[in-house]
């Protein structure tokens, strides 16, 4: 540990969210639906120096899994994200999120006259046009979402 870290506990059991993209940790933390209330402990790192992306974010939670509907919601805001599920202090698993090119159901058409948000029994489905920063175009309208669009959501 150099000098310019500070250590704080780990988690016994838990879930460890690495490599956000910097800035986005308190949108992860929305995503899983935590308000800090749950009598868990749980850490967050905003904008801490990364070697693979220039800076990231880190979330920690002890006593928490991350379901997979959650998992595709991270991975739309942070493409890079690492999953680690720790037991006794130690990493057992680790996950990468993955973006299809193909994303249906987890989020809304910004157009509200698309066909997708109205009455008939017709869901979403969205192209990945760019991971990084995110570009989604409808398949029904052609409107284009982007990151801002698809976190106003969560
Ligand atoms: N018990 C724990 N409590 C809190 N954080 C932990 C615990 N164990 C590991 N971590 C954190 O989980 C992340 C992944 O741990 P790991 O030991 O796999 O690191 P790594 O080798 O740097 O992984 P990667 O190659 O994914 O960057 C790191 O940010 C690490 O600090
Ligand atoms: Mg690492
Ligand atoms: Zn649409």
């Amino acid at each position: 540990m150099s000098s310019t870290e500070l250590r704080v506990s780990k988690i016994k059991e838990g879930t460890v969210i690495d490599h956000i993209s910097g800035g986005y940790a308190l949108d992860v933390v929305k995503i899983l639906g935590i308000t800090g209330k749950e009598n868990r402990v749980m850490t967050i790192a905003i904008n801490v120096p990364s070697k693979s992306l220039k800076v990231k974010d880190i979330v920690k939670i002890e006593g928490r899994a991350v379901k997979p509907r959650e998992v595709n919601r991270i991975a739309l805001i942070a493409p890079h994200a690492t999953i680690n599920i720790v037991r006794n202090y130690k990493v057992v698993k680790k996950l990468e999120v993955k973006l299809p090119k193909v994303i249906e159901e987890i989020i809304k058409c910004a157009n509200p006259s698309c066909i997708s948000n109205s009455n008939e029994p017709v869901s979403s489905k969205f192209y990945m046009e760019k991971k990084d920063p995110l570009l989604l175009s409808c398949h029904y309208c052609g409107s284009i979402l982007e990151k801002s669009d698809v976190l106003s959501q969560f």
